[in-house]
C-alpha cells in the first residue's frame, strides 16, 4: 500500500502537477469523484496478443489519490495472451469473473508457479515479479486484478526489450538473446512504437 493518507481522501488535481506522492487535492469534492464506471464497457480485444486493459488507476480515478489501490478490466480474446510483464510498485490480486485463465508468475529464481483457473477463482502475484495471463477457454475471458498502489506501473517485458524509444542496441540484444542482428530487427520491426 502507499502511504498512510493523512485525511478522509484527496481527490487528485490532475491539471496539477504530480509531486513526490501523487497529485494535489482539488478542492471541490463531489460524490461523482468517488465513482467510476470504466471497468464494465467491452472492450476491444482485437489485436496482435487479443487482450486489452482497462485501467481504474489515479490517471482514470482521481478519487484513488492517496489511498493506496487501483483495479484493471482485463479481457481476453480465446487464445488471448497478457504477455510477460511487472508491476514495480505493487501487489497484484486477480479474480476471474470469466472464461478459464493460465496465470503465471516467476519468482527471482525463475521458479514458475503457475494454474488455470475459472470463474470465481482468484490469484494473486508479488510485488515487482514477472506474470502473464492466457486465455485457455473456448470462449473470450475477463479477469478484475487489483494493486495495492493507486498507478502500480507496468513494465511489459517484450515492449521494453524491443520497443523502447531510442531502441537498445543491437550488440546488447543479439548477445543477451545469443541470437543474430536479422531476428532482433524483425523482433524490433513488430515492437516498434
Ligand atoms: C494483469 O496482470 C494486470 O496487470 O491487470
Ligand atoms: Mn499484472
Amino acid at each position: 500500500s502507499d502511504s498512510d493518507p493523512l485525511q478522509d481522501f484527496c481527490v487528485g488535481d490532475l491539471k496539477a502537477s504530480p509531486s513526490i506522492n501523487g497529485f494535489p487535492c482539488k478542492s471541490a469534492v463531489s460524490a461523482s469523484d468517488f465513482f467510476f464506471s470504466g471497468l464494465g464497457a467491452p472492450l476491444n480485444t482485437t489485436n496482435a496478443n487479443g487482450v486489452a486493459v482497462s485501467p481504474a488507476n489515479v490517471l482514470t480515478f482521481p478519487g484513488l489519490n492517496t489511498l493506496g489501490l487501483s483495479m484493471n478490466n482485463v479481457e481476453f480474446a480465446p487464445g488471448g495472451v497478457n504477455p510477460p510483464h511487472s508491476h514495480p510498485r505493487a501487489t497484484e490480486a486477480g479474480v476471474v469473473i470469466e472464461g478459464s485463465v493460465f496465470v503465471g508468475f516467476l519468482t527471482t529464481n525463475n521458479t514458475l508457479f503457475s494454474k488455470v483457473i475459472h470463474a470465481g477463482e482468484m490469484f494473486v502475484v508479488p510485488r515487482g515479479l514477472v506474470h502473464f495471463q492466457w486465455n485457455v477457454g473456448k470462449g473470450k475471458a475477463r479477469l478484475i486484478t487489483a494493486f495495492n498502489n493507486q498507478l502500480p506501473g507496468s513494465a511489459v517485458l517484450p515492449s521494453s526489450l524491443f520497443g523502447s524509444n531510442p531502441t537498445i542496441p543491437n550488440p546488447v540484444l543479439t548477445k543477451t538473446f545469443r541470437t543474430d542482428d536479422v531476428t532482433v530487427n524483425k523482433l524490433k520491426s513488430m515492437f516498434a512504437v
